[in-house]
């Protein structure tokens, strides 16, 4: 299947990517920027390892193609550094094997943004989209807990602000940034199956995308 470009913004940087119609978002962000802090669990919707946040919204990236992804906003968890979540991720330990962490990190900076100062049901009802198979979920809750209250007093982004990058224009840059697209699409994607046709997962992405913001977007 043929590869096309698709430009987007990720951690505040613009970046391209080569991709297939039907390679998913979490494909390229690992395979294509070499971001792999979004982890691929079930790949099927169910345990929110693959959660990256898409214009403000926590979205699983094994769910969103690649191609949806085009220009829109991207940030995953190697953008958090500095955060409130990241801070109150260490302080409370929560995380055992660590393969959930990013994507409970993702889910609760979101809900941060979103709703500093969020209560109790508010925050159980987001962290409900995001399966640790540690079961380390009681300090999970902690950290999220202390996120939330760090958010509403203002320390939710990491220091200086946090502010993502104005867009730069496309130049020299952009070439650079197509050659690494090219060549991490010859490197790593050039071997893995093809998919089927992309509706049904299409279909599942605005599931969940609708379902995020049903419970967290309101
Ligand atoms: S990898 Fe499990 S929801 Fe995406
Ligand atoms: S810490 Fe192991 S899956 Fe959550």
């Amino acid at each position: 299947m043929k590869r096309s470009e698709v430009a987007l913004e990720v951690n505040g940087e613009p970046r391209w990517l080569l991709a297939r119609g039907a390679d998913t978002l979490l494909e390229a962000l690992r395979g294509q920027l070499g971001l792999t802090g979004a982890k691929p669990g079930c790949e099927n919707g169910d345990c929110g390892a693959c959660t990256v946040i898409v214009d403000g919204t926590p979205v699983k990236s094994c769910m969103m193609l690649a191609h949806e992804a085009a220009g829109r906003r991207v940030r995953t968890v190697e953008g958090l550094a500095g955060t409130a979540a990241q801070r109150a991720f260490v302080a409370r330990f929560a995380f055992q094997c660590g393969y959930c962490t990013s994507g409970f990190l993702m889910v609760a900076q979101a809900l941060c943004e979103a709703h500093p100062g969020a209560d109790e049901d508010r925050m159980l009802e987001w962290l409900r989209s995001n399966i640790c198979r540690c079961t380390g979920y009681e300090e999970i809750r902690s950290a999220v807990r202390d996120a939330v209250r760090a958010a509403a007093a203002g320390e939710a982004a990491p220091p200086g602000g946090g502010r993502e990058r104005e867009r730069e224009p496309v130049g020299a840059d952009a070439d650079a940034q197509r050659a690494v697209a090219a060549d991490g699409a010859r490197r790593g994607g050039g071997e893995r199956p093809e998919r089927e046709p992309a509706p049904a997962g299409q279909a599942a992405t605005r599931a969940v995308a609708a379902d995020g913001a049903r419970s967290g977007g309101a």
